[in-house]
């Protein structure tokens, strides 16, 4: 396998190829996505939620996230790893936010970093890829800054969020950004910014008129059931694959079924 690397994916939009993306978090799940053949391995600062059952994305911090990215690494020959600057790692600036993005490429070993937000955080996003690092936008719905919003609804509908949201768009491709997240946002707006720009637009929750989609890994295998948004297509049901399993192999201690005779030495 050939390494994806930024080049590939812009190359893929100029072809008309479309990139498909998941979360990973850790060496066992990556490199089933890896050999699968994922593009793109995002780890997400959703492990907040998914790994460590926190409410929000805010308490996970750098620390946690380079110990995902660094098992994620371990395990992927091909996909280009990504890797979420954690909140409060890049907010305060730009300084702080190349120094977080530093940590992350030494002590990690991922491909790039990707952090949420329009013009706030361009001279950050500008300060890092002047360090050589490669940086994906994040725009529509952001969860670092859930307490701002107060929910996870649907994002720039009206007009004046969707006109802010199509600038930041041309400023990220400007400022050098290698590609962009569009997150829960009309399809019809998602189509037009990657129509605007000559980055790769990556969706989640905006419609089929971009240029790839990424999923919670652990949502679309159905490893997770609470959450039910419209945009998720679970793959499988391991929540209950898993759970019928684990009740047998109960069952089976309790009645000593397991270990048999040829299970023991
Ligand atoms: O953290 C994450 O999983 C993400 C994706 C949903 C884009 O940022
Ligand atoms: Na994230």
């Amino acid at each position: 396998y050939k390494r994806i690397t930024v080049k590939s994916l812009v190359e893929m939009k100029q072809n008309h190829e479309k990139i498909s993306m998941l979360t990973a978090y850790d060496y066992t799940m990556a490199k089933i996505v890896d050999g699968a053949g994922v593009d793109v391995i995002l780890v997400g600062d959703s492990a907040s939620n998914v790994m460590a059952g926190h409410e929000t994305t805010l308490p996970i911090t750098l620390d946690q996230m380079i110990y995902h990215a660094s098992s994620v690494v371990r395990a992927t020959e091909r996909a280009l790893v990504v890797v979420d600057l954690p909140f409060g790692s890049y907010q305060s600036d730009p300084k702080e936010a190349l120094r977080s993005a530093i940590r992350i490429m030494k002590e990690s070993g991922g491909h790039a970093v990707k952090m949420e937000g329009g013009k706030e955080v361009k001279e950050s996003i500008k300060r890092i890829l002047n360090a050589g690092i490669p940086v994906m936008g994040h725009l529509g719905l952001t969860p670092q800054s859930i307490y701002k919003f107060g929910t996870y609804t649907v994002r720039a509908k009206e007009e004046e969020e969707a006109q802010r949201l199509k600038d930041d768009a041309l400023m990220l491709e400007k400022a050098g950004c290698f590609a962009l997240v569009l997150e829960k946002i009309p399809a019809k707006l998602a189509e037009e910014v990657a129509k605007s720009v000559s980055i790769p637009v990556i969706g989640i929750g905006a419609g089929n008129g971009v240029d790839g989609q990424v999923l919670v890994l652990h949502d679309m295998i159905g490893m997770t059931y609470e959450f039910q948004p419209r945009f998720l297509r679970r793959y499988m049901n391991l929540y209950d694959d898993m759970t019928t399993a684990i009740s047998q192999y109960v069952d089976d201690v309790k009645t000593v079924d397991f270990p048999s005779d040829s299970e023991q030495y």
